[in-house]
């Protein structure tokens, strides 16, 4: 299934249904499901949105419903922005305000605006000790588990297909040193609770991305180290996740973290997409600039990170105005911070060589994403080509991640060998033309993947209902 691209380097989404703390394209696009698309654009390198989707990447804001009505605001979230994290119509104090009784109309009016604007949505937060309507903070033991589980699924079952990625959990561990859980109702519910709420959001939409977010966690530390073992252990047990989300609140007692690039390199190399979610850093002029620059360049040299979310668009939206800790100021001017994010983002490193996923119908994961040789390991597969695969696997379905590395000749195309356990069936893939969906099946290159030179490594995907195949997939070079 080959991919559709859209105009204006923005995704489009659409589918059947704290503190201190891609790309090259064509056409327009409606994707099914909850899809990133990225084009060129005759504004490519003058918005920040354009800029990041040149590299493959999004780069958004957060969006406060009660300023949809400001048309400065609204006229720099649509120029600037190709995604969008509702700042609190999400939570869950706004989206149950009482138990069972579900209330969207704010969240809807973001999702929709972005929609129309043809931004995609990260959806901000399922499960949090925070932010909880009176309800659920007075509630314990099962009661309050079953009714997280239930939140998470209503939630994401009324945005399934609207939401390329949630973080489904929020600030769960503690500051300080132990790498400890945060305390809360949620946690004394059991240790588990964590994996429950993931488990349910991927029952309720399995196209969308599942993130853990949280905030401290940007360098490497007693706090992200126990993220990142978390992290490891969900992966090595089947637990979905597909996402960390690195809040990024920075100010001169939480600077921009010396090993931050290193920090979230080494969740990337877990198997999940790093994001960063809310990207504000307190002062102004050069100093504040220059931090900006380092977040883009640090975030382009991930392959596996896959956007930049600034939380708010002027100072004067920031939830913490007083520091001045955006890229607009509150009259709406771009500041210099502005300029070097937009540059870095124009300048940065590890292009996306080819488009990313556009998977045809109800898409699950990362976008799939084409690397520069490794500059010091020779390139494996001979001549010809080789191939890894990797699963994200819940009860009774996957998503599957091929990797196609070239052989010391290049590739100017590839055939992939499948084969799926008895019971298995591909219901779609993308960045991929495929034969078959049961038993064998065959998948090659479409038009823009298939010419690598000797160690690119590309990567495009399937999802499938029974279960996951494994073992090394034949790779065929032409
Ligand atoms: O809407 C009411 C308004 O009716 C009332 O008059 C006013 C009086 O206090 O409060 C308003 O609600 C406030 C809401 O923001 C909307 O402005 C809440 O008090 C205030 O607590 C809430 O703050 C939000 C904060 O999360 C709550 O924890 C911030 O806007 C929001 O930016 C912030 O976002 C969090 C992320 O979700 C998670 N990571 C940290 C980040 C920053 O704290």
């Amino acid at each position: 299934m080959s991919d559709k691209k859209d105009r204006r380097g923005r995704q489009v989404g659409l589918r059947s249904g704290p503190r201190l703390a891609l790309v090259l394209g064509t056409a327009a696009t409606l994707a099914v499901g909850a899809t990133m698309v990225f084009a060129p654009t005759a504004s490519a390198g003058t918005t920040l949105g354009a800029s990041a989707a040149e590299k493959g990447r999004y780069f958004g804001t957060a969006v406060a419903a009660n300023k949809l009505s400001d048309s400065t605001y609204v006229g720099i979230l649509n120029r600037e922005f190709n995604s969008v994290t509702a700042e609190n119509e999400m939570k869950w104090d706004a989206t149950e305000p009482s138990q069972g009784n579900f209330s969207y109309a704010n969240a809807d009016r973001i999702v929709n605006h972005a929609r129309s604007n043809g931004q995609q949505v990260r959806g901000h937060a399922l499960a949090w000790h925070s932010q909880q309507p009176g309800w659920a903070q007075n509630m314990s033991g099962t009661a309050l588990r079953n009714a997280m589980l239930n939140h998470v699924t209503q939630v994401a079952t009324y945005y399934r297909g609207k939401i390329v990625a949630w973080d489904v959990v929020n600030e769960a561990f503690a500051d300080g040193g132990g790498g400890n859980r945060r305390d809360s109702n949620l946690q004394r519910t059991g240790n588990d609770w964590i994996e429950a709420a993931f488990r349910a959001a991927r029952a309720a939409d399995p196209g969308a991305k599942l993130c853990y977010n949280d905030y401290n966690t940007d360098g490497q530390n007693a706090k992200s180290n126990a993220v990142y073992a978390m992290v490891q252990d969900f992966k090595a047990r089947g637990v979905p996740i597909d996402c960390v989300g690195f809040q990024s609140h920075f100010n001169a007692q939480s600077p921009v973290p010396s090993d931050y690039q290193a920090n979230l390199q080494r969740f990337a190399n877990l198997g999940v997409d790093v994001q960063i979610t809310e990207l504000d850093i307190e002062g102004s002029g050069t100093t504040q600039a220059n931090n900006f620059a380092r977040v883009v360049q640090a975030c382009l040299a991930i392959t596996r990170c896959t956007g930049i979310t600034v939380w708010g668009i002027r100072d004067t939206d920031s939830w913490r105005a007083s520091g001045t800790p955006l890229l607009f100021d509150g009259s709406g001017n771009k500041k210099a911070a502005y300029t070097s994010t937009l540059n870095a983002l124009n300048s940065g490193g590890n292009p996306i060589t080819t488009p990313p996923t556009q998977p045809t119908t109800n898409p699950p994961t990362t976008p799939p994403t084409t690397t520069p040789p490794p500059t010091t390991t020779p390139p494996p597969g001979g001549a010809g080509c080789s191939a890894t695969l990797s699963n994200n696997a819940w009860n009774g379905g996957y998503v599957t991640t091929i990797r196609v590395t070239a052989g010391s000749s290049g590739t100017n195309g590839w055939t992939i060998g499948v084969t799926l356990p008895s019971g298995s069936t591909i219901t779609n893939a993308w960045n991929t033309n495929r034969s078959g969906n049961t038993g064998s099946v065959q998948f090659s290159n479409v038009a823009y993947n298939g010419r690598l030179t000797a160690g690119q490594v590309t990567e495009f995907g399937f999802q499938g209902t029974g279960n996951a195949p494994s073992g090394t997939p034949t790779c065929a070079a032409s």
